[in-house]
């Protein structure tokens, strides 16, 4: 494991898409706080970039803009990673970071702890050892590979300590210390506001939110995904803020929802504020998110994830979760028994407590202070005559 540099450099912070901000949000703030840590740099790779995706979830966090912007913007996965390591190595030639801290699971997270381990800068990867053993998954591979790279990791339950060490990680460079997730949903809560273009339903309401590339990006799949929500509506009405990805895939296929008894609101993609609302208000929720699997899971509400897996299990075992992926006798039937009986009760999983941040910056403190000692102590001996 490489040794940390009190003082040596700033903690580099990397965000990138949607998801990292939910999770730096609380982190940022409590290493901001402390007085004995090095001075901290937020930096946003660009790979979310417009107002809805970035600046709206910015201000609903209370996460200051980004010292250093590198605007990397759309692409393929290639194409997108490639840009971000290109952009992100002279900043670290430039700062000097005593370690770069990634979050989550998107290509900013992987290019840059890439970047930074072939440089000796240790890495803290925030959001470890999650696996949904699928490597068809875009994400499941940014994991895996993260997690091979980072010198420090901190996870979110205790099933993913058991994950890294099946690949092969030691033991002493996992830590579990909870949800940062779960942190920012919990500060969110008493702001939380629901959008005011919203129709008013006695029934209460099923909100939808898809955007991952298996349900979304096949043709056929997203008119049979479309069905099903059809279907749905039959029940209860339906409210989806639609995921830039999905929405253009829509148009691109010239696919539209049909709805039935009940109405289906679309809206774009909301602020964090509004998206708490939702999901607080929601009857029951469908999701391919992982960050929704937890959220709803921390909130009590049904979810039911539209996926053949999940790479967060504990949402399944303890929370509020069922994984019906696009199967539509369980989902129709999962979505009737939470209408007739309220669904599937869950407990909240241990650590997802909002103080998750806390733990991180205390961990970090002291294997910071912990490498300093040891580098002075190295430093006296190179210099104390034998
Ligand atoms: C990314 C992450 C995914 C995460 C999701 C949350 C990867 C591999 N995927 O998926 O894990 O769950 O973010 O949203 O990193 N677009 C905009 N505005 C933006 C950003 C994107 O309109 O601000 C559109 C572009 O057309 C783009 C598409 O959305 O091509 C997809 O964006 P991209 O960052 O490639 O992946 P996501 O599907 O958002």
């Amino acid at each position: 494991m490489k040794e940390p540099m009190l003082g040596m450099g700033p903690l580099l912070c990397v965000v990138g898409a949607r998801p990292n901000f939910m999770k730096m949000a609380p982190l940022l703030r409590a290493l901001r706080a402390r007085d004995d840590l090095p001075p901290v740099v937020l930096l946003h790779t660009g790979q979310h970039y417009d107002a809805r995706m970035k600046d709206q979830v910015f201000e609903d966090l209370r996460l200051p803009e980004p010292d250093i912007d590198l605007q990397i913007g759309s692409g393929s996965h290639a194409v997108q990673t490639a840009e971000v390591m290109k952009a992100f190595e002279p900043v670290l030639d430039r700062l000097q970071p005593s370690c770069v801290i990634v979050v989550g699971d998107v290509n900013s997270t992987l290019a840059c702890s890439l970047v930074a381990a072939k440089k000796n800068i240790p890495v803290a990867h925030v959001e470890a050892g999650l696996r949904s053993f699928d490597r068809a998954m875009p994400e499941e591979i940014n994991r895996v590979l993260t997690d091979q790279l980072a010198d420090l990791l901190y996870t979110t339950e205790r099933d993913a300590e058991g994950n890294l060490l099946r690949e092969g990680v030691a033991a002493e460079r996992i830590h579990f210390v909870g949800n940062l997730m779960i942190d920012s949903l919990f500060d969110a809560v008493p702001r939380a506001k629901l959008p005011e273009d919203l129709p008013p339903s006695k029934s209460g309401f099923a909100l939808v939110t898809l955007h991952r590339p298996s349900n979304v990006d096949d043709r056929d799949q997203l008119r049979h995904v479309l069905d099903l929500i059809g279907e749905v509506s039959e029940r209860l009405p339906i409210v989806w803020p639609i995921h830039p990805r999905t929405a253009g895939n829509l148009q691109r296929f010239g696919l539209h929802v049909e709805s039935r008894a009940n109405p289906i609101t679309m809206l774009p993609a909301q602020g964090y504020l509004s998206m708490v609302a939702l999901l607080r208000a929601a009857r029951m929720v469908l999701t391919d998110s992982g960050g929704v699997q937890e959220e709803t899971t921390a909130l009590g509400v049904p979810c039911l994830t539209v996926r053949a897996n999940t790479e967060r299990p504990i949402t399944v075992e303890q929370g509020t979760n069922t994984l019906v992926g696009t199967d539509r006798e369980l989902l129709l039937s999962v979505v009737d028994d939470i209408i007739a009986n309220g669904g599937k009760q869950g407990r909240v999983p241990e650590y997802w407590d909002g103080r998750a941040a806390e733990r991180i910056v205390g961990h970090l403190s002291s294997w910071l202070r912990a490498g300093a000692v040891g580098a002075t102590q190295e430093a006296l001996a190179a210099a104390t005559p034998s």
